[in-house]
């Protein structure tokens, strides 16, 4: 079951920014519920937040939280840690000296689990004595503080006060969980979506592979601290965070992003749906119908390179490669041929057909290497690609 983060955000100019570590926090894979002061409302709407968790958005201690009629104290024992970001001088104040008057400053008080701080404000109230004094009364405690960065402030002023970076309070939240860093030092080279060959100017060969499982591998290699190329094919979706990411269109174009970088990798994820062929010629310019009956009927067809294939055999004793086999029938036996074929560590083999596979956000697979297969249950991509890198490092 995924861990519960309580978000708490606080009356500040940079309330906006916790949506920024709301997505951080749900790419680590945990689960946010977000409680707002009444404050916090002025900057910014909790339908922004009920958006982005699907969650409900606590506001008010005696708001109607259907069947819940002691709100926080539910919120309280549903958090594994509560992080207030941003947090301001009045709540870091109110925390610290046991103050309990509204729903986010009662809940923290009634928590049982680690607390998180990230402070905001104004470099003059942040250099205050008091808010110091509270600071270190919280860090006595154990509480976890993000301490603020220095720089431009929205009012104008220059100096220490300003949220600290999104990455920065998610990788504190992380620390706190214990969530998994059991990659950091390793160099992971992941492959994802299509390729796209082109027939002439505005035609091409492709197929619908939507890069989310690529991306997922991607996403779950940073998150567990690996430094991750992702080569991709022209897909629709954002760039992870914290991965460096190359992208192209052929398969050639693939072969040699991938090329550049396998060498100094330590694991390489093969999920690309990599086109077997290519059009022997491209025009460059559109085949009209009837003037160019021929070159649009007959295409002749050449081989591309098998990306795969070729990094298997270059492998050293080191390296970890894992390739993906997409098959409508007879998992298990298509993937222990590519398994051998491809000269690969691990084939992850995954039924594909009517909303299977290709596009779809969640995947059934089975990891056959040389020692045996382990079948999985259908689970998110992003779960997969973690179950993917549990069995490498074991
Ligand atoms: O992108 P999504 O919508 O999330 O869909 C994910 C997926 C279904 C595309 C993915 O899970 C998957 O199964 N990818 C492999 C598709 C496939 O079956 O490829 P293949 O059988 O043609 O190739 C086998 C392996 O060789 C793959 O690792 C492939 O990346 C690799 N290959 C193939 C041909 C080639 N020229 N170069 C390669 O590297």
């Amino acid at each position: 079951m995924k861990k519960t983060v309580l978000l708490g955000v606080t009356g500040c100019v940079a309330a906006y920014k916790a949506c920024e570590v709301v997505r951080g926090l749900q790419k680590a894979g945990l689960r946010v519920k977000v409680v707002m002061t009444k404050n916090a409302t002025e900057f910014i709407n909790p339908g922004q937040f009920r958006a982005l968790t699907r969650e409900p958005v606590a506001v008010g201690t005696f708001d109607d939280a259907p069947g819940d009629p002691i709100h926080h104290i539910s919120l309280s024992k549903e958090a594994d840690v509560v992080l207030i970001a941003p947090c301001t001088a009045n709540v870091l104040g109110k925390i610290a000296n046991g103050i309990a008057d509204d729903l986010l400053t009662t809940t923290a008080m009634a928590t049982t689990a680690p607390i998180v701080l990230a402070p905001a404000m104004n470099v003059n109230m942040y250099e205050n004595e008091a808010t110091q004094h509270n600071l270190m009364i919280l860090a006595e405690r154990g509480v976890r503080i993000v301490d603020a960065d220095s720089g431009y402030l929205a009012c104008g002023d220059v100096g220490k006060g300003r949220l600290a970076e999104p990455a920065d309070i998610v990788k504190t939240v992380l620390d706190v969980l214990e969530v998994k860093r059991d990659m950091r030092g390793k160099r992971v080279v992941v492959t994802a979506g299509p390729t796209v060959e082109p027939i002439d100017a505005v035609r091409y060969i492709s197929n619908p592979s939507s890069g989310k499982m690529g991306f997922a591998l991607a996403e779950a290699a940073a998150d567990r601290g690996a430094d991750v190329v992702l080569v991709t094919g022209p897909v629709g979706l954002d760039d992870p965070e914290d991965v460096e990411v190359v992208r192209v269109k052929t398969a050639q174009e693939m072969f040699n992003a991938v090329d550049g970088v396998f060498a100094d990798s330590d694991i390489a994820v093969f999920s690309a749906a990599v086109s077997d062929f290519r059009p022997e010629q491209v025009v460059d310019r559109k085949l009209k119908k009837g003037s160019d009956d021929d070159a649009l009927t007959t295409i002749k067809l050449v081989e591309n390179p098998d990306i795969l294939a070729t990094m298997g055999e270059k492998k050293h004793a080191d390296q970890y490669v894992i390739g993906f086999a997409a098959e409508t029938e007879n998992v298990v036996e298509n993937a222990r041929k590519k398994l051998e074929t491809k000269h690969a560590d691990m084939i992850v083999g995954n039924p594909v057909g009517e909303s299977k596979g290709f596009g779809a956000d969640d995947n059934e697979a089975v990891l056959v290497t040389k020692d045996g297969e382990s079948h999985l249950e259908s689970m998110s991509k992003r779960a997969l690609a973690d179950r993917i890198f549990d069995a490498v490092l074991s």
